[in-house]
């Protein structure tokens, strides 16, 4: 059974999406394991976007992801990792598909970092890393 850290981003928490995003993970089938709101620390979003450090676009991603509440949530079910990518579509919100959470419910708002409404690890290893980050009482 796989885990998946999926988070609501600052842009999509303010425009009161969270639930949306919940209704469509549970429709899918997965379960909730775990929920916070938080604002969350520079220090915390530097481990978990460390793959990006030194690209061009991480200083307005860590502008952005701390610029107040996100909802983190650990989902669970069967492939639910590549299950919710496939929920969350593209990167890009204008690209992505109508029918995925970010084609649905994203857009480009003109910041400067790309506002994708949702985060969902990429693989297995980013999941437990991510999950061991935002909820450090559900591994070991
Ligand atoms: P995420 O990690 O948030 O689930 O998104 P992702 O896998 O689809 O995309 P990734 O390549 O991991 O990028 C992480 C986040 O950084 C911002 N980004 N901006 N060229 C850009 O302006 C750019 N590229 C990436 C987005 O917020 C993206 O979700
Ligand atoms: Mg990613």
């Amino acid at each position: 059974m796989e885990r998946s850290l999926v988070l609501v981003k600052p842009e999509a928490f303010a425009r009161g999406l969270t639930g949306e995003v919940l209704r469509r993970i549970e429709a899918k089938g997965y379960r909730l394991v775990a929920l916070s709101i938080l604002t969350p620390p520079r220090e915390l979003l530097g481990r978990h976007y460390a793959e990006h450090e030194g690209k061009p676009f991480f200083e307005s991603l860590m502008a952005f992801m701390s610029s107040g509440p996100v909802t983190a949530i650990v989902i669970e079910g069967e492939q639910c990792i590549a299950g919710f990518r496939s929920l969350a579509g593209a990167t890009d919100p204008t690209k992505a598909a109508p029918g995925s959470i970010r084609g649905d419910l994203g857009r480009d708002w003109g910041q400067g970092s790309t506002q994708n409404v949702v985060h969902g690890s990429d693989s297995p290893e980013s999941a437990a890393r991510e999950i061991g980050l935002w909820f450090p009482e559900l591994s070991g």
